[in-house]
């Protein structure tokens, strides 16, 4: 029997997830593959306080060298996370001929170029299923299942935690600290749930998808990207009581030589396929201009569901090493066999996007504010395709003006709002959250 050898960096959730799947499906895995995977050695800086099970029959080390210098190893698996040292060991362990697997989504999205290019140099494999919406096989729908296509958009629910504490705050009406709390106690929020909540996570996996998807390389500034932070009770209210949900959305699309990237909180209608994803669940709909429309969801974060993508990338790194038609290793590389980056689409700036808006406007009570108001938007080409005016408090003449627009461009949104502030008809800043349907 065919036997490959691994070697373990990172003993964190998802580290612990891949042993505890390895020793539970190993034979399972061992009878539909003919390969025996063995997992010589785990290394982590904190091994020896590690109590969830014995690590008996294991090789424990507390520095990564330990797999990386490691001649037997044939695959390194990478699961810390961050930059550094991720970055150093990803490098030296393909440097030294070994295939790596990492689910370092916010590694590939800066470094990517520098890793898929020196295991082209070196040939050897890079798996990174993991990387994006946890156990949801969206890296090879996007390399291998539509490969024929031109993708024309790439829209999702990429973040399990955000859609956790979205989801919790609109049915059970918990807090969003509450919300939070408990994501990170389930294992879905990242070590910094910053990166989670500010929409950074939803950018790193943004950035790989648009590779895929569109063969562009983006860097942090061609990415628009807003969190959930400034979510309030007012807007999962307005959002529940007209028919929509809230959700962080990652969005890519192509149009014309440009591609523009985005990840905000938009209003999605309760009967998208979108917005019936719940809790850590995350879903991907991506359209092909053969394929039409196509969605993929599972579980988007947690221990087992994204083990269970980071096993899929070894085992198939070992069927395509063990049956390379030279029959020798390194194999040849995947990546060398596809150019990654073969696009010269420009990224679009987020003022020329087009999509449709909620606007809210918190307004002193006073005559001839929504015309006002409405002769602004009207002024810079904003339709509006539904108002709704109230007084929230009649005593202290407060009221509030809701506005739906038809599409329109975030360049005239935008300057309309600032224009409609000027005028002083608002008690505070008005409020915009885009429309996806
Ligand atoms: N923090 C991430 C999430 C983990 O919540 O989706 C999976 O990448």
């Amino acid at each position: 029997m065919a036997q490959i050898t691994l070697g373990l960096i990172g003993l964190g959730t998802v580290g612990t997830g891949v042993v505890r799947l390895l020793r539970e499906n190993g034979d399972l895995i061992e009878k539909k593959t003919g390969i025996r995977f063995r997992l010589k050695k785990i290394a982590d800086r904190g091994i020896h306080l590690f109590r969830e099970f014995p690590l008996d029959g294991y090789e424990l080390a507390e520095k990564a060298e330990a797999v990386l210098e490691d001649p037997e190893i044939e695959i390194a698996i990478e699961l810390i996370g961050g930059y550094e040292p991720a970055r150093t060991y990803l490098l030296q362990a393909i440097e030294s001929g070994k295939h790596v697997v990492t689910a370092n989504k916010a590694l590939l999205a800066k470094f990517g170029g520098e890793i898929f290019a020196l295991a082209d140099k070196v040939g050897v494999e890079v798996g990174f299923e993991g990387s994006v919406a946890g156990t949801v096989p969206i890296i090879r729908v996007l390399q291998d299942g539509l490969a024929a296509n031109r993708i024309e958009k790439v829209m999702g629910i990429v973040n399990g935690t955000t859609n956790f504490i979205l989801t919790r705050m609109t049915e059970d009406g918990m807090s969003y600290a509450e919300a939070l709390a408990e994501a990170t106690r389930r294992g879905f929020a990242e070590a910094d749930p910053t990166l989670d909540v500010d929409g950074e996570d939803a950018a790193h996996k943004l950035s790989i998808l648009a590779t895929l998807a569109f063969g562009v390389r983006p860097e942090r500034g061609d990415i628009h990207v807003e969190g959930i932070r400034d979510l309030g009770s007012e807007d999962i209210a307005f959002a529940k009581d007209n028919g929509y949900v809230i959700k962080l959305l990652a969005i890519g699309r192509k149009t014309n030589g440009h591609v523009e990237l985005r990840v905000h909180p938009a209003l999605v209608p309760k009967n998208h396929p979108l917005a019936s994803v719940r809790d850590e669940f995350n879903a991907v709909f991506v359209k092909g201009d053969a394929s039409r429309e196509t969605m993929y969801y599972g579980r988007g974060a947690g221990q087992m569901p994204t083990a269970s993508a980071v096993l899929s990338d070894i085992i198939e790194i070992a069927e395509r090493a063990l049956h390379s038609p030279r029959g020798s290793r390194p194999a040849e590389s995947r990546m060398r066999k596809r150019t990654l980056y073969w696009s010269s689409d420009k990224f679009k700036p987020i003022y020329e996007v087009r999509t449709r808006y909620y606007l809210r406007f918190p307004i002193a009570d006073t005559p001839g504010a929504i015309g006002a108001l409405t002769t602004i938007l009207g002024k810079h080409g904003v339709s509006i395709a539904a108002v709704r005016a109230s007084i929230v408090d009649s005593s202290a003449k407060k009221g509030r003006i809701e506005i739906l627009t038809h599409e329109a461009e975030e360049m005239a949104v935008k300057v309309s709002c600032t224009e409609i502030d000027a005028t002083g008809i608002l008690r505070d800043r008005p409020r915009l959250i885009r429309v996806e349907d």
